[in-house]
């Protein structure tokens, strides 16, 4: 098979788009103002000591709260949770985000989406600026584990589906004149 190089954004975004992630919503409480928003681009940076680092939008309200407080929960979604995925995706009010979608405080006071299938409690460590987004560097506080629940998983622009006898299905590839 031929890998063609192409240089615009469409083609970027279709390449990238043929990775498969996890998703997640990564959530700061000042005590008073709340803000969340999904986000996919996070990897552990290293187990000695728990740490992660998650790739967040300049201009989202979320990154600009947790430049605050310093402080954040990052839920991993589960597979029956595609509507909070996309809730926390939409530029809409973080008040109507945390109305509509049950939340539990975490033990650093920061907002736990209910029903996720782990969460992670974060001190923030150093934000880094690339390009125009912000390299969260976090140390993990604390951990939440739950079982028996599969993750949300996020390819092609798509969700993977979830068949009844427990197999996760991926969206079909979305072709484009490159491939
Ligand atoms: C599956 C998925 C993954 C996303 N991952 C990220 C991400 O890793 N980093 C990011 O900055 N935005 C990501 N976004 C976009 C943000 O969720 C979106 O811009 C959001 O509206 C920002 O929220 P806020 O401005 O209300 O804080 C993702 C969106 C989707 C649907």
């Amino acid at each position: 098979m031929t890998c063609r190089m192409h240089d615009d954004a469409a083609d970027f975004r279709t390449a990238v788009s043929r990775f498969p992630t996890g998703v997640t919503v990564i959530a700061t409480s000042d005590g008073t103002k709340l803000a969340g928003m999904t986000a996919n681009a996070i990897f552990s940076l290293s187990l000695n000591p728990p740490s992660i680092v998650v790739s967040l939008q300049n201009d989202a309200e979320t990154t600009r709260l947790i430049g605050l407080t310093r402080k954040a929960a990052v839920s991993f979604l589960s597979s029956d949770q595609r509507q909070v995925s996309e809730i926390f995706s939409r530029r809409n009010s973080q008040t109507e985000k945390f109305r509509t979608v049950p939340w539990t405080e975490g033990n650093n006071g920061q907002p736990i989406i209910e029903g996720c299938i782990s969460a992670l409690e974060i001190d923030v460590q150093s934000m880094i600026p690339a390009a125009d987004h912000q390299l969260v560097i976090a140390n993990v506080t604390r951990i939440v584990n739950s079982s028996g629940l599969s993750p949300l998983i996020y390819y092609s622009s798509g969700y993977a589906t979830v068949e009844p006898d427990g197999r996760l299905v991926l969206p079909p590839v979305k072709r484009d004149h490159s491939s």
